[in-house]
């Protein structure tokens, strides 16, 4: 069986677990879902356990951390996964989130066809909270009780760019660093106005108010990047080129060029845009020097393939 699921980005982002047994999101988020960087999964019989990620077989805790997933639906180890991603792996571009929402999706399909929705989103959860949000295609939220569910959005009117600086894996991963925030005592304040961002971004959305998702957009970026800078010690997943290009976007701004950028753990930029602009946006882009991959935001999340 084969399996596709699309990355999501994070408009409201999702930083901190309020629970890691379930897995349980310290605030809501509201994510985009995008259709054309992703991951496609595998499954065949094999004598043991194996996992191919990119052409390469995992080894030692990256290949436990499979098992583990695996677990959750079948005690049956003789498979053979095998999984590619057209984002980069581990920096920053959410390959986490569509590699297990595809891994999730295969295991249901294979083990659990009965599953019902929200409890597989409970289950996804374990191996990523982000990849509940690619189990569905368009506007997503995932709610602080665990479930995700659409957000009312234009999703034809909008589309993203992913401005790759730097592709390399990067060298804190997300889940270590969020526990860190978790016990600063600024988290709270941040928790609080990043609840307030969720209900006004569902407003923007029902409104097709560009100019206020993109502010909330950025703003709950910025505050997330400045809360991982104060509960790690000066810590950033952000560089002076990540910064020049939130710098360029505020020029474009400034210039009548309406675009706006979110980062996640990684360097690389996600530029949100309006798709009768998209020709402007792309002359624009390519003046900054690095490559760019757009897309357009996925109708459908995980599915299997034919
Ligand atoms: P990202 O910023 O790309 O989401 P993370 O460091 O959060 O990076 O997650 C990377 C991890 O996600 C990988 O080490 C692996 O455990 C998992 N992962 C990435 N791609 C896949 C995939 N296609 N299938 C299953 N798991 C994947
Ligand atoms: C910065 O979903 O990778 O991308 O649940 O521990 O696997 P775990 O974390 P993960 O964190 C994503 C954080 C983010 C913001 C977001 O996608 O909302």
């Amino acid at each position: 069986m084969k399996v596709y699921a699309p990355i999501n980005i994070a408009l409201i982002k999702y930083w901190g677990k309020a629970s890691e047994d379930p897995v349980l999101p310290s605030t809501p988020s509201i994510s985009l879902t995008l259709e054309d960087l992703g991951s496609e999964t595998t499954l065949e019989t094999s004598d043991a356990f194996k996992f191919t990620l990119n052409g390469t077989p995992l080894q030692g805790e990256a290949l436990e951390k499979m098992r583990t997933f695996f677990r959750l639906f079948s005690s049956d180890e003789k498979v053979h996964i095998s999984s590619v991603n057209t984002a980069p792996t581990a920096a920053g571009v959410a390959s986490s989130a569509s590699g297990f929402a595809a891994f999730s999706l295969l295991l249901k399909e294979t083990y659990a066809p009965e599953l019902a929705f929200d409890a597989w989103v409970k289950q996804t959860a374990y191996g990523s909270g982000s990849a509940t949000r690619s189990l569905l295609g368009g506007a997503v939220m995932w709610h602080e009780n665990g479930q995700v569910s659409n957000v009312p959005f234009h999703a034809d009117h909008y589309q993203m760019a992913v401005v790759m600086i730097d592709t390399r894996p990067k060298k804190v991963s997300s889940r270590a660093q969020m526990k860190q925030s978790l016990t600063h005592p600024n988290f709270h304040d941040w928790q609080r106005r990043n609840r307030d961002r969720a209900e006004a971004m569902i407003q923007a959305m029902a409104a097709d108010d560009f100019n206020a998702i993109g502010t909330l957009m950025e703003s709950s970026t910025l505050d997330m990047h400045g809360l991982i800078a104060l509960s790690g010690g000066g810590f950033s997943y952000l560089t002076d080129a990540s910064m020049a290009v939130f710098n360029a976007l505020r020029d474009a701004r400034s210039q009548g060029l309406n675009m706006y950028g979110t980062a996640d753990a990684g360097p690389n930029i996600k530029v949100l845009f309006e798709t009768s602009h998209r020709d402007k946006v792309e002359t624009f882009l390519a003046t900054l020097g690095y490559p760019v991959v757009y897309s357009k935001i996925a109708l459908e999340g995980a599915r299997i393939c034919t």
